[in-house]
């Protein structure tokens, strides 16, 4: 591991004056079990629909698979190291689920203990816990029974959640239940770009519902055994923009999709009706109750923020996407779009007057880093990020309430589909010997932050 802390904080720091740089702002990187653990048989660790979908040829670019991964599940004293020596306030990770539950419901102590030694390990060190609990690595034991299609999971779901809240309370600064539920309902269960993989546009808005039930069914148990920690979901947003302006409706439509579907149910209690313009008689079975329970009051709400779509009309009732290839791009081929980040936090805190306190719980790139002469130069994420960090500054200062930010990601990992070619890390993985060597972003990082505490 370099121990060389010493790339200019200027490179990625915030605009000097802006809560970013008040010590309260929390700074955070994240990660999650799947991405980075390895391990799948460690400890009694039960198999998940993404070891099923690596398993499954064709699903994943070059057929790799977490088996290994960044080897976190053993290194993870190490990884706690490289994180304090970025001297971030907060880190973001997930529990597997498959690792501290057995089939029977049973908890698995020797799967929860590595999360309690994790979640000691950062508070010795002076971190924070942000910890969410579905990442996505659902049992596969779950998924033979229907996975989210399945209304009683919503339930199973609650039962975890009670089972980590009692077992980490006092040890969590914030509780996710859901990462991104978008991209597990419409991805996993719609478009089979992720696990399990099933083509099924109303099984996508079916696998939503039950999704966002289970958060609302966890939230009282994460409240009762953890009043300490603040309870919350992740929702990953992208504003849409119409090409012309006789786009508008495309753009709108767009934003039913990916981000209405979501926020709508959790601060408005009810679909947007938009929703099922574009997706005719699509609709989820919902049960009396519900919505009441999906609408329950968030402590803080996570978005996910990476790019923008640009919308032109399509068709009756849709939108198809434009694709400048003038424009800046990451190895995702995702448009670098900082503004975005602004306009979205804007429009929310307009569309949503109950919006509570928000953190960025995801941004940053993708690049293809490689290690030359002992060190990783990634100038385009330095750049991403101190632009990103300015356009939160700005949203902030015109009233948004963000609390704070979280990189994606720590380390370098197993992008899901895309497997092991697309490199988000702060830190460089060298998948064959282990090895991490940060980034010249993370040595920046580091930079800023110290500076920040020396204020
Ligand atoms: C998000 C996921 C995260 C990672 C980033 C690049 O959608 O939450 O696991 O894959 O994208």
């Amino acid at each position: 591991m370099s121990t060389d802390l010493s790339a200019p904080s200027h490179l990625v720091s915030p605009p000097a004056g802006s809560r970013l740089w008040q010590r309260g702002f929390v700074f955070g990187v994240g990660t999650s079990s799947y991405q980075i653990e390895g391990a799948v048989d460690a400890d009694g660790r039960l198999p998940s629909i993404w070891d099923t979908f690596c398993d499954t040829p064709g699903k994943v670019l070059r057929g790799e698979t977490g088996a290994v991964a960044c080897d976190h599940y053993r290194r993870w004293e190490e990884d706690l190291d490289l994180l304090q020596s970025l001297g971030v306030d907060a880190y973001r990770f997930s529990i597997a689920w498959p690792r501290v539950m057995h089939a029977d419901g049973r908890p698995n102590e020797r799967g929860i203990d590595f999360y309690r030694r994790l979640a000691d390990g950062l508070a010795e060190r002076g971190m924070r816990a942000f910890v969410t609990l579905y990442h996505w690595d659902l049992p596969q034991h779950l998924e033979d029974r229907g996975g989210w299609l399945n209304r009683e999971l919503a339930y199973r779901f609650a039962d975890y959640a009670d089972l980590m809240s009692r077992a980490l309370a006092g040890r969590v600064a914030a509780w996710a239940t859901h990462n991104e539920p978008w991209c597990a309902a419409y991805l996993g269960y719609a478009d089979g770009h992720h696990a399990p993989g099933h083509r099924d546009r109303r099984w996508g808005t079916q696998a939503m519902h039950h999704l966002l039930l289970g958060h609302g069914l966890a939230l009282p148990a994460l409240r009762a055994n953890d009043p300490l920690a603040q309870a919350g979901i992740v929702v990953n947003v992208a504003p849409g923009y119409a090409a012309t302006d006789a786009d508008q409706h495309a753009a709108a439509q767009f934003d039913a999709y990916q981000n209405a579907w979501v926020l709508d149910p959790l601060l408005k209690g009810h679909y947007p009706e938009a929703l099922w313009a574009l997706w005719p008689g699509c609709q989820p079975l919902v049960l009396p109750g519900d919505m009441e329970t999906i609408g329950a009051q968030l402590d803080y709400l996570g978005l996910n923020y990476y790019s923008r779509a640009v919308l032109k009309a399509q068709g009756e009732h849709g939108f198809d996407w434009v694709n400048d290839p003038q424009v800046e791009r990451t190895t995702m081929d995702w448009e670098v779009h900082p503004q975005g980040l602004q306009d979205i936090l804007q429009d929310f805190q307009r569309r949503y007057p109950n919006l509570p306190p928000v953190y960025i719980t995801e941004n940053g790139m993708s690049s293809d880093d490689a290690v030359q002469g002992g060190t990783v130069d990634d100038p385009q994420r330095q750049s991403y990020l101190k632009r990103h960090f300015a356009a939160c500054a700005r949203a902030i200062d015109s009233g948004v309430d963000v609390r704070g930010y979280f990189v994606w990601s720590l380390l370098d990992n197993f992008e899901w589909a895309w497997g092991y070619e697309r490199r988000f890390g702060l830190v460089h993985v060298d998948y064959e010997t282990q090895r991490r060597t940060p980034k010249r972003s993370a040595l920046a990082l580091a930079a800023f932050l110290r500076e920040r505490a020396g204020r």
